[in-house]
């Protein structure tokens, strides 16, 4: 039996072969890199539609997920890295770039709401400035290298949601402006420590379509209680990081799967009058060392 031409011209479509006859399409890609995304890209896609038996409705609500995720996003929310932090992708792309080896602080996501600048602040001072209670704490620490060796005069900018679980930029005009938020600069020993307030753990955006797919799954929307971390210096790799508050609700369960083990601290109750009084803080308050291990560069 001879077999129909059309069957075996090249370009002809063939479900059985439809990833590899669209990867071949794509082999005049100039980027070598980009010709390799894309290629595994469209392989894995056609292997997925086939795989579940992908439905032309079904298809379709796919495409409109995605069309609405667009359409949420403006110049302070971006609902397609939502996208990704809800389906672990961000911290998998971020753990891959910086894998841990026990030696340096591991980095976690940085998630949307440093989109503010942090106010530059004096070692000591306080980023609570709203001061609508919760559970005053110092927090203290000290930037080295591989080494050991101290990053003198290092950058270590920190943001966080208060006792309520609320970025500032959720309460405009209810908080001062970048309320929570500092940008210090370590001593000359690598050392640094600023006041706060605990942190809450708080729910990420869900009124998109991202929060439409975290209800149809069944997962809460709850990222455990943190503090986010920044620390740069010339010469040095950007760390990008959070620290955990030991005990928080969700640590088993944050709903971006940013937590890792070395990352969460107890934030232990500290009473000690002349302590407090050292650092203008009432007694009691909760205390939180955060050494961090930054990699130079090269
Ligand atoms: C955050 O920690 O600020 C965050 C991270 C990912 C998604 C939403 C919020
Ligand atoms: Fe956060």
């Amino acid at each position: 039996m001879t077999e129909h031409p059309a069957a075996t011209a090249p370009g002809a479509f063939d479900a059985a072969r439809s990833g590899e006859i669209v990867a071949a399409s794509l082999a005049g890609t100039a980027d070598p890199r980009l010709r390799e995304l894309l290629t595994s890209l469209v392989r894995h896609t056609h292997a997925f539609v086939k795989e579940v038996g992908l439905t032309p409705e079904e298809w379709a609500a796919g495409v409109d997920f995605l069309t609405r995720t667009g359409q949420k996003c403006d110049a302070v929310r971006q609902e397609f890295v939502l996208l990704s932090d809800v389906l672990g992708v961000s911290m998998l792309v971020d753990t891959l770039a910086h894998p841990a080896d026990g030696a340096y602080t591991e980095s976690t996501v940085e998630g949307p709401f440093h989109l503010v600048a942090s106010p530059p602040r004096a070692l000591g001072d306080t980023i609570d400035e709203a001061a609508r209670g919760g559970d005053p704490c110092l927090v203290t620490g000290r930037v080295t290298d591989g080494d050991g060796r101290p990053v003198a005069g290092a950058r270590i900018d920190v943001w966080q949601a208060d006792a309520d679980g609320f970025y500032d930029v959720q309460r405009p005009g209810e908080v001062p402006e970048r309320n929570l938020r500092g940008l210090f600069t370590a001593d000359g020993d690598g050392r640094f420590r600023f006041r706060s307030v605990v942190p809450r753990y708080y729910p990420v955006p869900t009124d998109g379509p991202v929060g439409g797919l975290l209800a149809a799954t069944g997962r809460h929307p709850y990222r455990a209680a943190h503090l986010h971390v920044e620390v740069s210096a010339p010469g040095v790799v950007t760390l990008t990081t959070h620290l955990f508050v030991a005990g928080s609700p969700h640590l088993d369960s944050d709903a971006v799967f940013g937590v890792k083990e070395s990352l969460v601290r107890e934030f232990a109750e500290v009473d000690d009058a002349e302590r407090a009084a050292e650092h203008g803080l009432p007694n009691p308050f909760r205390h939180v060392d955060f050494p961090v291990t930054v990699r130079r560069e090269g």
